[in-house]
């Protein structure tokens, strides 16, 4: 059966593309963090949406199932297929062409396969800017970034990936073409199905091409590193910044201590300007089409504000693009310090930032009473309440065994302080298989039971990434 499925497919496309022999296969199969590996017939990289269609039918026919796959960098296995053997992954890398700059709308439209710096420079290139930007810019695809709906250090101005697509091409589970390529800010015909696809994780149809939106390159941009105290007082600073700067605020990520300690051990090139480890860190970013020297003259007088009223107890202004650029590799190096460190519980939550400073003293608390020695590494993107708890065994003790032992009730006790407080135990990476039980315990049952039927909706087979997000 499994001959005559390849050379079927084979038929569909160039056998070049058609990856079975297991050292090919290799690279494919296991995710960024090394938590997930699976199996996979094959791995099949198709250049068009008519091939995926073609894919779809004849797997459709052969039960077999398909994961659609982009850079592989997502944190929750969902693009990494089971151990069945019964799956093929579809990678899109080959689908990488950016189709137009449409500038007079404002909108690029490209292929899912791009690369999210290579959007970022096209558009770059004739003066605009894609706001999207995450660490794992230089190799994830917007076809993932759409399919998590992924945030990362622009969302506070710029919304999520979501708010910045305004139509897609997707290849349904019943292989056939939607083409919703349109470039419109409005369209009210019925039900969205543009945000359906969105956030949907290869789980309701392959996403092949987007229109996204542009924005007006900005001319000035400072950035600063501040010292903080306690999460009330960045809070506190977030608040002035957003009444002050308004629109101009494009950038507020927070960083404890702890990580940057870790950042550093690992990157000793990475260290904090600021002098004597403060408690916690907040890199700022201001961006505008003014002058250079309107956006820096608001920034002091904030900065000046925020010391007057105790907030803040030391400032560094970068002074050149290569010392901002220095401030955001020591951010995005946390999770890559992170991950040399070993295997950590990740939750990546969302809190109202009303809410932000009781939830941390109080689930901290809880996990130091229960888990003495253990390290606690918080940073992320405060500005959106978005916050990532990550939990590492004590200094001493392997990182695997603990996580084998006390993985779940981690997760457990950090997703029922996410509820009590009201937040989300999924920001911005998605669930895929990591927190498919989460997902089922915390959504509520009414969201659980629609998700599920949407599902059964559009792919009644179950032949799209089963088992990620929701098992039907
Ligand atoms: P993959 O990992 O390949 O896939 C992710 C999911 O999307 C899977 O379920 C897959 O099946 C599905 N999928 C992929 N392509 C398609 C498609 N064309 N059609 C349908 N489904 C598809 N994420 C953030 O949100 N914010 C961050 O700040 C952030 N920082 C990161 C930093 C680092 C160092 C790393 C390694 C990751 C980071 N991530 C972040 C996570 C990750 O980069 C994002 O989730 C990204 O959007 C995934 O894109 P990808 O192309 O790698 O997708
Ligand atoms: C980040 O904000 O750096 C990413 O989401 C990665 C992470 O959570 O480690
Ligand atoms: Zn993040």
């Amino acid at each position: 059966m499994t001959d005559k499925f390849l050379e079927q497919l084979r038929q569909i496309i160039d056998q070049q593309y058609i990856l079975t022999a297991d050292h090919d296969k290799e690279p494919y199969l296991t995710d960024w963090r090394k938590r997930y590996t699976g199996k996979a017939l094959a791995i099949v990289l198709p250049r068009t949406s008519s091939e995926i269609a073609k894919i779809v039918h004849l797997c459709a026919s052969n039960n077999i199932c398909i994961v659609p796959q982009g850079g592989h960098t997502g944190f929750c296995g969902g693009a990494t297929p089971d151990q069945s053997g019964n799956q093929i992954v579809l990678n899109l890398k080959r689908m990488n062409s950016i189709l137009q700059i449409d500038e007079a709308n404002q909108t690029i439209t490209l292929e899912a396969g791009c690369i999210l710096q290579n959007i970022q420079e096209a558009a770059a290139a004739k003066g605009f800017l894609f706001p999207l930007s995450l660490g794992a810019e230089g190799s994830c695809m917007i076809g993932g970034n759409l399919a998590t709906n992924a945030g990362g250090t622009n969302v506070l101005r710029y919304g999520n990936t979501r708010d910045l697509c305004l139509g897609l091409e997707v290849v349904t589970a019943k292989g056939e073409i939607w083409n919703g390529l349109k470039g419109l800010r409005k369209d009210n015909t019925g039900y969205d199905l543009r945000d359906l696809f969105v956030g949907s994780e290869g789980t309701l149809g392959i996403i092949t091409a987007a229109v996204m939106k542009l924005y007006p390159l900005p001319i000035s941009q400072w950035t600063t590193l501040v010292a903080v105290d306690d999460v009330r007082s960045t809070i506190a600073l977030l608040n002035l910044f957003q009444k002050r700067a308004t629109s101009l605020l494009t950038g507020f990520e927070m960083m404890t201590n702890e990580s940057l300690v870790l950042t550093h051990k690992h990157f000793p090139q990475m260290g904090n300007p600021l002098k004597g480890n403060p408690p916690y860190t907040v890199l700022i970013e201001l961006s505008d089409h003014e002058s250079e020297a309107h956006v820096r003259q608001l920034l002091e007088d904030i900065l000046q504000d925020a010391f007057e009223s105790e907030l803040i107890s030391d400032a560094v202004i970068a002074s050149n693009l290569s010392q901002a650029n220095a401030f955001w590799h020591m951010r995005e190096h946390i999770t890559l310090a992170q991950a040399e460190e070993g295997a950590n519980l990740k939750h990546d939550i969302t809190i109202p930032l009303s809410a932000l400073d009781d939830f941390m003293r109080d689930t901290d608390a809880l996990i130091r009473a229960k888990y003495p020695g253990v390290r606690i590494i918080n940073f992320g993107h405060l500005g959106d309440g978005n916050l990532h708890y990550n939990i590492a065994a004590p200094q001493g003790v392997a990182p695997k065994e603990f996580n084998r032992l006390n993985e779940k009730p981690i997760h457990e006790l950090v997703y029922a302080q996410v509820e009590r407080f009201r937040g989300s135990i999924s920001a911005e990476h998605g669930v895929g298989q990591l927190k498919l039980e989460g997902l089922r315990a915390h959504k509520g049952e009414v969201a659980h039971e629609l998700m599920k039927s949407v599902k059964r909706a559009l792919d009644p087979q179950n032949l799209l990434n089963p088992h990620k997000v929701v098992s039907i």
